[in-house]
């Protein structure tokens, strides 16, 4: 931290890292701003347009020098295990996109890593800050939806054509965004896993992991809770639109969310027994079906981050024009980087801290293996003493 008490921050990756960096700019915690692209070219295209002086075309120069506070890692999957390593041991802050690692081992290091640092290490999971989470999680926890039935998350890309990294990408590797919300909802773990992989990649798409599959399916058995979540996830050979939602049942209602860009959440009520409630007299009871326009929580952030979570205007540092975004991601990116800053500042873990992260990333890589393994039924690591 520089001698005003603000945190300086280097964002590594600039394609989605790009994203943020407004928000570290605006918000009244951070000072200074750092840019790390391997890529020269989108260094200077990115750092130029957002008014960025401070640029690395390698994190080791930002590792090596005691002026950053934090790194933000937004490079490819392969290298967020060893940069999240490599952070905390240089003593830093670490942020990172999800996932937190692809394999088991690489989670109980960076846990490791963390508490020898004393470092904050936080997984920026978007979907437990989008609007739709935050309306579910508000409902849940003013009892509204009773008691939790049922959940079921779903994360279907289709990912030809992106970088060569993706190709043969195994799904359930990537589970986070379709798997943490019941897992922040519920504060629980997951016990066990049971999971297939179905259809089988065409030989063009199958890559240097061991994965045969474009989809997915897994039921994840929470611990120390009677429900049972059931995640969908495919990244090949699968005829929808993209989607990354969630739906959650609970005994008195529900909400169901495509998670399509547009597609509207749907709020269910069930309605008491009873012939005079229900269209087909005492059989069944019947569930009122609306339309649920989510809130955005802006209260919730600084004045300065707030304006992010929708709409926004940019200005350009390199004298193009301005230009209106929309908030990805349901408007979660200012919430995580509120959450990553104060948590910091607080001197505090943040929401999701190292163990949580693990927690949420470990059922994706053990249901990868239950799915090598025809179904077989495999207990969740445990992150926790
Ligand atoms: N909702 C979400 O949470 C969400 C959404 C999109 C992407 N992501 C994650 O964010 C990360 C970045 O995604 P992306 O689509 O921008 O990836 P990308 O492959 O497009 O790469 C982003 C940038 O990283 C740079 N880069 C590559 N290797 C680097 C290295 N070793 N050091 C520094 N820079 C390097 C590239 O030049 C590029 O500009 C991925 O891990 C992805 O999984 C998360």
């Amino acid at each position: 931290m520089n001698g005003t008490g603000a945190v300086d921050v280097a964002v590594v990756g600039l394609g989605f890292g790009e994203d943020f960096l407004p928000l570290y700019a605006a918000h009244p915690s951070v000072g200074e701003v750092g840019i790390v692209d391997q890529s020269r070219e989108r260094l200077t295209e990115v750092g130029d347009r957002h008014g960025i002086a401070a640029r690395f075309t390698d994190i080791a120069e930002v590792l090596a020098d005691a002026r950053w506070d934090a790194v933000h890692i937004l490079a490819p999957v392969a290298f967020h295990s060893s940069y999240a390593l490599a952070v905390l041991r240089a003593g830093k802050h670490c942020a990172c996109a999800v996932p937190m690692a692809s394999e088991i081992a690489d989670l109980h290091a960076i846990v490791a890593a963390q508490r020898e640092s004393g470092k904050n290490y936080m997984m920026m999971e978007t979907a437990v800050y989008g609007r739709e989470y935050l309306v579910a999680e508000e409902m849940y926890r003013k009892g509204e939806l009773g008691g939790l039935t049922f959940y079921r998350g779903y994360h279907i890309q289709n990912l030809d054509g992106y970088p060569e990294y993706w190709r043969g990408y195994p799904p359930m590797k990537y589970i986070t965004h379709a798997l943490s919300p019941i897992l922040a909802l519920t504060g629980n773990t997951v016990a066990d896993v049971t999971a297939y992989g179905s259809s089988k990649l065409t030989a063009d798409r199958v890559g240097s992991y061991d994965n045969p599959f474009p989809l997915q399916v897994g039921l994840f058995r929470l611990a120390d809770s009677d429900v049972v979540a059931d995640v969908t996830m495919s990244f090949f050979q699968t005829a929808r639109s993209y989607v990354e939602g969630f739906s959650v049942y609970g005994d008195r209602q529900s909400l169901e969310w495509s998670g399509a860009p547009g597609e509207a959440m749907r709020l269910f009520e069930l309605q008491p027994a009873g012939p005079a409630e229900s269209p087909k007299g005492s059989r069944g009871r019947h569930a009122r079906e609306s339309v649920l326009e989510p809130p955005d929580y802006a209260h919730r952030l600084p004045e300065q981050l707030a304006r992010f979570v929708r709409t926004y205007t940019l200005e350009s540092h390199d004298g193009g024009p301005v230009t209106t975004k929309t908030a990805g991601h349901g408007g979660s990116h200012p919430y995580l980087v509120h959450e990553f800053i104060s948590s910091i500042v607080e001197e505090r873990p943040p929401a999701i801290d190292a163990v949580t992260s693990a927690a949420w990333t470990a059922p994706g890589i053990v249901a990868h293996e239950s799915a090598l393994g025809g179904g077989e039924r495999l207990a969740g690591p445990s992150f926790d003493g």
